[in-house]
């Protein structure tokens, strides 16, 4: 009796000319789901942490859908191998372009054309900072693809072939792209319609109007002898109002001055 193959809930991989694999395979798949396609060497990773709470519950009621394309697939000869030494010398392996290349058409096939509805990205210290005015961006296309880096990056010859914008998680170095990724797809999922229980609390946390979150206070009304500040306990709708808006104007500008000239700059 030949044994059915066992499901995978580790290491998804596709075919070279498949479409990539939902991670969620009973996936109710609704027509026109924001879909996130991540290159990787690590799909064992996905969905991580997005696949608990909002942005799990979210998968699993198909309100998007989220697959990898495995770069080993993609490899050279019998060992697969993605990489090789740094044209010029020096430490390190870089991930080759032929292998890449290839990894991306089948990560494209059946995606619009038109970045600007369906973005290609790679994840790098080297790109610009990931913001919320991005991910409000990613959330409004209809799809994204991710390229998770790995060693000491990416032969520059794909990313200048297609396009392929840059994005940073911020000023410093992580071994791969997979924690990034998580991150990029978890900010922008949330902003998705249906996906947050309570759609008012992405308008009023940090950075939707330019400015740090005020801080947040719940029961019990007296902990470790600190009281909650008692404005907001005061039942004043509009007193509440003014003293959140402070509080955050006092924050972004004691920590993000960036921010705070760049909120000024849009009031004038
Ligand atoms: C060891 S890093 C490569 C660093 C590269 N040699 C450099 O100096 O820019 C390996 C991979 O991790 C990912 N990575 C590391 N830090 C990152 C960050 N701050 N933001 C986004 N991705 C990052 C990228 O995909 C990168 O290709």
């Amino acid at each position: 009796m030949t044994e059915a193959p066992p499901k995978s809930h580790g290491r998804l991989s596709i075919q070279a000319s498949a479409r990539p694999r939902d991670l969620i395979e009973d996936n109710p798949r609704l027509l026109g789901a924001w879909e996130a396609r991540v290159i990787t060497l690590f799909p064992e990773a996905f969905p991580g942490t997005l696949g608990l709470s909002l942005t799990g519950k979210a998968l699993q009621d198909g309100l998007w859908r989220l697959g990898t394309i495995d770069l080993r697939q993609f490899g050279e000869g019998r060992h697969r191998n993605v990489d090789d030494t740094p044209s010029g010398g020096g430490p390190g392996m870089v991930l080759r372009a032929d292998v890449m290349g290839r990894a991306i058409a089948a990560a494209m096939e059946g995606v619009p054309e038109d970045r600007a509805r369906w973005p290609l990205v790679f994840l790098s210290p080297r790109g610009r900072p990931f913001d919320q005015a991005t991910a409000r961006r990613f959330a409004a296309c209809d799809g994204l693809t991710l390229i998770a880096g790995r060693f000491e990056g990416l032969d520059q010859r794909v990313i200048d072939h297609f396009g392929i914008e840059e994005i940073s998680l911020g000023d410093f170095v992580m071994t791969g792209g997979e924690i990034a990724a998580e991150a990029v797809l978890d900010a922008t999922v949330r902003l998705r319609p249906g996906v947050l229980g309570n759609a008012a609390s992405a308008e009023e946390e940090s950075f939707s109007d330019g400015l740090l979150e005020h801080p947040q206070y719940t029961r019990p009304a007296i902990w470790q002898g600190r009281e909650i500040p008692p404005v907001l306990t005061s039942g004043d709708h509009g007193a509440v109002a003014r003293w959140r808006r402070d509080q955050a104007e006092a924050l972004t500008r004691a920590r993000r001055p960036d921010l705070w000239e760049a909120a000024r700059k849009d009031e004038e």
